[in-house]
């Protein structure tokens, strides 16, 4: 079974009865169940393939076969299928017969609301059970929990975009020695690449210092790079090391890269082909041998033909390149990243959430998030705050992505006789 998400339980019943299939498809789809009904063997095998049914109302007398042969038949198909068989004989042969064949429960008609109920809420935990284990192997992160405390997040992804990425960024941490550019819109995940380029690294116990070039003016950089002597300057108040210096061995992450004046561009350069820096104030030179990781949002390319950005530095930081495509290029870790934030904030805020509606994750999938993962990110903090229920529905996201939903898979019911006893 691919259980790809904490999602409603799909039901199926199948009874020649219509009145009563009907009925009970009513009450299940009022306990919160996605639910199809079956008169005959055909149609519900049809359901069965092409709907990822979870739980299987079957009578045992059907025209034309028995439950049991239609409960061998889908157990030997969908074995993670489970089966409640529904007779109205209450035949202890039969009901040992299909326990013993794989059935999870069993109910007799008429049948009361108050069994039904018992029963519904015994599945429901069993299988919200099994779906967090499966989940919890299926998390589809990328790293291991040991890497993760260490750069301090999550890696999700599935698409073979991210786990091309993944390989690439494994390669990079292999050689110290080659700079690196990170390329990428707004909320990719340019950082948690660059992290794991050093944590992955045997280099991983030095230094990994970050750095938003957009707040590096010409007054601030050469002491925030090279460093300075106490008393080069007014403030100089003791010796400082400047950032070439402190990830000497290390890593230095250069954020919004594009962003560095122009000016000072050349002055990194210069540090780079030195390999060698002197702090403001002093006369003596120091060795150091850092690695550097860029990132930009920007086309470098353009800003170079707008002698905006200098090619000779871009040749420098640009060993190799990684580009993070966008997320509506990479839809399919839309849902594990769902998943990943919707557990992270439920634990963060105390509230327990069984599932994520399907056409949650079916209007995500479409949307085209131009805020990227961050944007996931803050839906998913944003509806875990708002949910009133042990759910998350669409009503909980953003007006802007439900305006994209065109739900009409589910199956509608109509009223009729109402066959079942209430107590
Ligand atoms: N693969 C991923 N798995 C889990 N979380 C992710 C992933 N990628 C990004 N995120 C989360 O998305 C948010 C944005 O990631 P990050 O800061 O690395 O993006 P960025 O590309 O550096 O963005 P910006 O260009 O705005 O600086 C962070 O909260 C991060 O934890
Ligand atoms: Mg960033």
């Amino acid at each position: 079974m691919d259980i790809k998400y904490i999602k409603q339980i799909k039901s199926l019943i199948l009874d020649d009865e219509i009145d009563f299939t009907n009925e009970i498809n009513d009450f299940l789809n009022n306990s919160g169940f996605i639910t199809f009904a079956a008169n005959n063997t055909e149609d519900a095998y049809d359901i069965l393939k092409n709907n990822n049914i979870d739980l299987f109302f079957l009578d045992v007398r059907l025209p034309g076969t028995s439950g049991i042969e239609v409960l061998k038949y889908v157990k030997s198909i969908y074995p993670d299928l489970e089966v409640i068989m529904v007779s109205a004989h209450g035949d202890m042969d039969t009901v040992i017969d299909s326990i013993r064949l794989g059935a999870f429960d069993y109910l007799r008609k008429p049948m009361r609301y108050i069994d039904l109920q018992i029963a519904i809420q015994r599945t429901h935990k069993y299988l919200q059970m099994q779906r967090k284990l499966v989940q919890a192997e299926k998390k589809y992160s990328l790293i291991t929990s040991d890497m993760e405390s260490k750069i301090g997040r999550h890696c999700i992804g599935k698409s073979k975009e991210i786990v091309d990425i993944y390989e690439l960024v494994k390669t990079a941490s292999q050689y110290q020695d080659i700079n690196v550019l990170i390329t990428g819109e707004s909320g990719t995940g340019k950082e948690i690449f660059a992290r794991l380029i050093h944590f992955m690294s045997n280099h991983s116990c030095n230094y990994f210092e970050a750095v938003n070039c957009s707040a590096i003016n010409d007054s601030l950089f050469e002491s925030e790079f090279f460093g300075h002597k106490k008393g080069s300057f007014t403030g100089a108040i003791s010796d400082k090391k400047g950032l070439l210096e402190v990830c000497n061995e290390g890593t230095l992450f250069l954020d919004e890269i594009a962003d560095m004046p122009y000016n000072l561009q050349s002055k990194l350069l210069r540090a780079i082909e030195d390999g060698k820096i002197r702090r403001v104030g002093d006369t003596k030179s120091i060795d150091t041998n850092f690695r550097l990781i860029s990132a930009t949002n920007c086309d470098l390319q353009k800003m170079i033909e707008e002698k905006r950005f200098r090619l000779d530095l871009l040749h420098r930081l640009n060993s190799l390149h990684i580009h993070i495509p966008p997320l509506r290029q990479r839809r399919e870790d839309i849902g594990p990243l769902l998943i990943d934030f919707v557990e992270e904030f439920s634990e963060k805020f105390k509230k327990p959430i069984e599932y994520i509606a399907e056409d949650v994750f079916e209007t995500l999938e479409k949307y085209d998030f131009p805020g990227n993962i961050r944007e996931l990110r803050n839906m998913a903090e944003r509806a875990i705050i708002l949910s009133k229920a042990t759910s998350l529905q669409l009503t909980d996201f953003p007006l802007t992505i439900r305006a994209n939903c065109a739900d009409n898979s589910k199956p509608v019911l109509n009223n009729t006789t109402k066959t079942m006893m209430k107590i």
